[in-house]
């Protein structure tokens, strides 16, 4: 076989495998079904923001939407937060483009943000190994703030958490791949009311 002969046959298989691929990882909503629906959601939400108007009682809070999971969550949270609050953002982006596997850990924004004596709240919609929240408070404690809690929409597979898991959470649920309600896969999805879960 000549050199350009095998060349073709090469690009033709490695293309033929990198398009199958393609095809098998795209995820339709038909991959999902509902778990939990935006009335569930609502009342969990209704719940947390009792606990933290009581547990922040006569104090100032300052809500950090962790973007762009956060987005649904915090906008929910922060209308039925009673004690003075402020509302700051910043980006974490810990999965690359496959939609379902981890990537570097970007965070963006934090200089934007005066924590100096604040009592701080990170909102974020998951929390699953862990690293996101632990990694942002861990830079946050740099810039002094009197206090640094978190509040998330789900705890995922609890077990693998790699430390203390948020103060507030509104449902716990298994190791399994979740969208909707902020969630994305592949940055879709964030749009749905209800949070669905990726059939077996
Ligand atoms: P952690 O750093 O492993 O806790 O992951 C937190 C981030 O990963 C979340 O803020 C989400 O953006 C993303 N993530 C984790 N699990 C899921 C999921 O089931 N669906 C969509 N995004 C997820
Ligand atoms: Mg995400």
């Amino acid at each position: 076989m000549n050199s350009r002969v095998f060349l073709a046959i090469f690009i033709c298989l490695s293309s033929s495998i990198g398009l199958s691929k393609h095809i098998e990882c795209d995820l339709t909503l038909d991959d999902f079904k509902p778990l939990i629906t935006n009335g569930e959601i609502q009342n969990r939400i209704i719940e947390m923001a009792k606990q933290i108007n009581h547990d922040y009682a006569g104090q100032e809070l300052t809500l950090i939407m962790i973007m762009k999971g956060a987005v649904c969550i915090a906008s929910d949270l922060m209308q039925k937060i009673t004690v003075p609050c402020t509302i700051e953002h910043m980006q974490a982006s810990s999965y690359g483009q496959n939609g379902t596997h981890a990537g570097v850990l970007t965070l963006k924004g934090i200089e934007n943000i005066d924590f100096e004596g604040k009592h701080i709240l990170l909102v974020d919609d998951i929390f699953d190994t862990g690293a996101t929240i632990t990694k942002i408070k861990a830079e946050l404690a740099q810039y002094n703030p009197a206090s640094i809690k978190s509040a998330v929409l789900l705890v995922k597979n609890k077990a693998r958490a790699m430390q203390e898991v948020p103060e507030y959470i509104a449902f716990t649920i298994e190791n399994q791949f979740v969208i909707g309600y902020g969630l994305d896969y592949k940055e879709l999805y964030r749009g749905l009311p209800d949070i669905w879960v990726k059939k077996d």
